[in-house]
């Protein structure tokens, strides 16, 4: 079996960063979006892997290269517009050739992983087995109908009134039928080849249609707040360990990864919390629920519930909360004080600051 990962979407709705880096490079518990994705779908036995890639195409290779590092063997695939997820499959077709294989959104975090799932498709082998969750608003997404002997009945993208809670979250695990299946549709009113209108097509062709329900924590990491959840989420999980140097003056709490090289020097961190590489905390106050990069510096500073992207630096500033700073970015309070604040603030930037 192989994968298919979509990582060539633009997200808007993660502006400014979108600016400055593909949103699957948006860093979880220190990790990139896509290489939890990438490790998941390792973790299902499968190596060969293509990535669909659009305009951001060479920040991704830098950051996953030839997928060695994860022990895949990554194929990247140009898509020149964002034509839609049916539209990703036909570019694909040289590289899948005639194997099964999963398709996954490069932006969903299914940190529970769906090893069951495919299990379950190897198994039955059925056309097309997709992966459904229960949400509350079902508007905004694919929405599966279940016959009452639990196949796929009927798939609607984006539905006005939803005759079922399943939304479609990202995971898509396909027999080569789905190839005439992705030639057959017409694109949707947003203009896109749906991939939930391709599998619709599957089961009015009498194919053969499974779902299985995620029952995990499951996040498309499409804005800010999802983000920060998504991170508040994982860095429960983490696991404690201690690479860096930590002086005597220091307070640490529990659940907390200092990565190599990292120096904490009369601080207090309350986890869960990671410190990346070489970053250098002095005088503060980190955590709980925060991920600061590597090459950071953080000096006499609070922060809490937020990620700090690599080589930012934040110098006395005690209030951060819910707060995403980007890489390299510079908060603090400036050489000459006084009162007053000095910003030099990017394109579709948000600050908040108390009155
Ligand atoms: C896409 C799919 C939709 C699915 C969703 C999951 O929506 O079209 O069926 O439920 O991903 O995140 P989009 O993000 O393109 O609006």
């Amino acid at each position: 079996m192989k994968a298919l990962v979509l990582s060539g979407g633009s997200g808007t709705r993660l502006r400014p960063f979108s600016h400055s880096m593909p949103k699957q490079l948006m860093p979880i518990a220190n990790k990139p979006v896509l290489e939890h994705v990438l490790e998941n779908i390792r973790d299902l036995g499968i190596t060969e892997v293509g990535i669909i890639v659009g305009d951001r195409a060479p920040q991704i290779a830098e950051v996953m290269g030839d997928g060695s590092r994860l022990g895949i063997r990554v194929t990247y695939i140009p898509q020149e517009k964002p034509l839609g997820l049916a539209h990703c499959v036909m570019l694909a077709r040289p590289f899948l050739g005639d194997d099964d294989f999963v398709m996954y959104l490069g932006d969903n975090m299914l940190p529970g992983g769906i090893k069951e799932v495919a299990e379950a498709f190897r198994t039955k082998r059925p056309a097309a087995e997709v992966v459904v969750h229960k949400v509350s608003d079902p508007r905004a997404f694919g929405v599966v109908e279940l016959a009452p002997d639990g196949t796929v009945s009927r798939l609607v993208e984006k539905p006005h009134t939803p005759r079922s809670n399943l939304a479609l979250i990202g995971a898509y695990f396909f027999t080569p039928a789905i190839h005439e299946a992705v030639a057959s549709i017409e694109p949707s009113a947003r203009g896109e080849l749906e991939i939930t209108d391709a599998i619709q097509w599957l089961v009015a062709n009498g194919a053969k249609v499974r779902a299985s329900e995620y029952l995990g924590y499951w996040k498309d990491t499409g804005q800010v707040a999802d983000v920060l959840e998504c991170n508040q989420t994982l860095l429960a999980d983490l696991q404690p360990e201690n690479l860096g140097n930590v002086d005597d003056f220091s307070d640490l709490g529990f659940r907390i990864r200092i990565e190599a090289g990292a120096r904490v020097v009369r601080s207090r961190i309350d986890g869960p919390a990671v410190i990346g590489a070489g970053s250098i905390i002095e005088d503060c106050h980190i955590g709980p629920d925060t991920s600061i990069g590597s090459g950071c510096t953080l000096r006499a500073t609070k922060v809490r519930d937020s990620i700090v992207m690599d080589g930012a630096e934040i110098t006395g500033v005690h209030g951060l909360h819910h707060s995403l700073i980007g890489r390299n970015a510079t908060v603090g309070t400036g050489p000459t004080g006084g009162s007053g604040h000095s910003l030099v603030v990017g394109d579709h930037t948000r600050i908040e600051v108390a009155a």
